[in-house]
């Protein structure tokens, strides 16, 4: 049984007051329904105050991404034994990160080992961009980036760790996948976590998709059989707007 996440993406929004005030909106308006893992992954600098806000609260945190060294001369990075403690997850190889910071699927691989080295769950990202997506490219780009990131990785440790299917043309567009190919995407996924590790593997493993979803069209998307949630950047800046798509994932698994 895969537990639904709702996981909200803040990026580089929110001070830390912004983000107390804003998961203390969200608190009051999910109650304590623990049938949807309600993942939030603010900057860095609020983990520390949003760890002590939430400690009697039903959320999970996450960062947005770390180096894979433990310590040493990276300024201006932080490391995964700096985030334990501090954050359940993080994010990595989300396009962003990859379109404007450099990242690489060898990157991603490297923060994906280090992070399970340490305890931390990795939620790995892969998406096509709107040229690969229109040149019939989308799932041989999947294939290799899914590949990549997971490289030499055990099958407990794939069973443990998060992926999220973004499309690149889908994030922040207002142009989310439709249900139906959101679907077969990360169906794609699965049968790449299958080919590699075998189905008990594929069939734990967590697959969210990304890009564009809201209150209106989560349902659908969940309602995907390969879908386990959904990684949420603008939606999930507004407390309303979360919690709905928390209740409507919430109804959908009949709790
Ligand atoms: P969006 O962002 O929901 O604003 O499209 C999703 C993401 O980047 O994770």
């Amino acid at each position: 049984m895969r537990k639904p996440m709702m996981a909200g993406n803040w990026k580089m929004n929110m001070t830390v007051a912004e983000a107390l005030t804003l998961t203390r909106q969200i608190n009051q308006l999910v109650g304590d329904s623990t049938a949807v893992e309600m993942l939030l992954c603010p900057p860095s600098v609020c983990l520390h105050p949003l760890k002590a806000l939430t400690s009697d609260m039903p959320f999970s945190l996450g960062a947005q991404n770390c180096h894979w060294q433990d310590s040493g001369a990276f300024t201006g990075e932080i490391s995964p034994p700096m985030l334990r403690g501090l954050a359940g997850y993080v994010i990595f190889g989300h396009s962003e990160r990859r379109q404007l910071f450099g990242e690489t699927d060898e990157t991603v691989n490297k923060k994906t080992h280090a992070a399970l080295a340490h305890q931390l769950t990795p939620i790995v990202c892969v998406g096509e961009s709107l040229e690969q997506n229109e040149r019939g490219e989308t799932s041989s780009t999947i294939t290799s980036q899914v590949r990549a990131a997971l490289d030499g990785l055990n099958g407990e440790q794939v069973q443990s760790l998060v992926i999220a299917y973004e499309p690149i043309w889908a994030i922040g567009t207002g142009r989310a996948a439709t249900a139906q190919t959101a679907g077969e995407i990360c169906g794609l996924v699965r049968n790449i976590l299958r080919e590699v590790h075998g189905a008990a593997v594929a069939g734990t493993t967590r697959v969210l998709y990304g890009g564009s979803t809201k209150p209106d069209n989560i349902g659908s998307i969940m309602q995907q059989p390969d879908i386990d949630g959904a990684l949420i950047g603008g939606a999930s800046l507004e407390a309303h707007s979360y919690a709905d798509m928390v209740k409507i994932t919430a109804e959908l698994y009949g709790a």
